[in-house]
């Protein structure tokens, strides 16, 4: 296992949408460990595989609150059937470090995803749960956070993480 790093707007990359998994190769099992064990150490709650530069339609969550056991799901392939209601709340993304906006989901959705070892399931979510899934599915079609706020908001963040991308940027020499 190992941490990735995890790319941060605006690169390019995370606007890339994850490919169909027709088959879960070591290559690809090894990526949903690396997955957990980086979305763990960030520490977060979801994570893409775009976000580590891997486009692929997989991702995982653990939404577990401290101190309750952890509840690991990885979804492969997944696929949001039904939504229902609205809700809106705050929200981060490992790939907007720092940034917290308020962003409007559905309340909640019925998706259908393999499992790690390509099993498919079903399965209803609501509360925290049900807005990380569709987080996280946002983040396999190439949308990001940031495409859910008003003109102002979406470049005050735009321009917040070009100047934080600058700050990091290795000096001349
Ligand atoms: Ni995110």
């Amino acid at each position: 296992m190992a941490v990735r790093t995890i790319l941060h707007y605006p690169d390019a990359r995370l606007r890339e949408p994850g490919k169909k998994v027709a088959n879960l190769s070591p290559e690809l099992r090894q990526l949903v460990d690396d997955m957990a064990e980086t979305m763990y150490a960030a520490p977060g709650c979801g994570l893409a595989a775009t976000q580590v530069g891997a486009p692929w339609q997989i991702f995982v969550v653990d939404c577990a609150a401290d101190g309750e056991p952890s509840d690991l799901r990885v979804f492969v392939n997944p696929e949001i059937l039904t939504t229902e209601g609205a809700v809106t709340s705050e929200e981060g993304c490992l790939s907007f470090p720092t940034a917290r906006e308020d962003v409007e989901r559905a309340e909640k959705v019925r998706v259908r995803a393999q499992d790690q070892d390509g099993r498919w399931f079903e399965l209803e979510a609501e509360g925290l749960l049900a807005i990380a899934i569709q987080h996280e599915y946002d983040h396999l079609q190439g949308v990001l956070m940031i495409d859910h706020l008003g003109p102002l908001k979406k470049r005050f963040l735009h321009r917040k993480m070009l100047r934080r991308g600058e700050a990091y940027a290795p000096g001349p020499g």
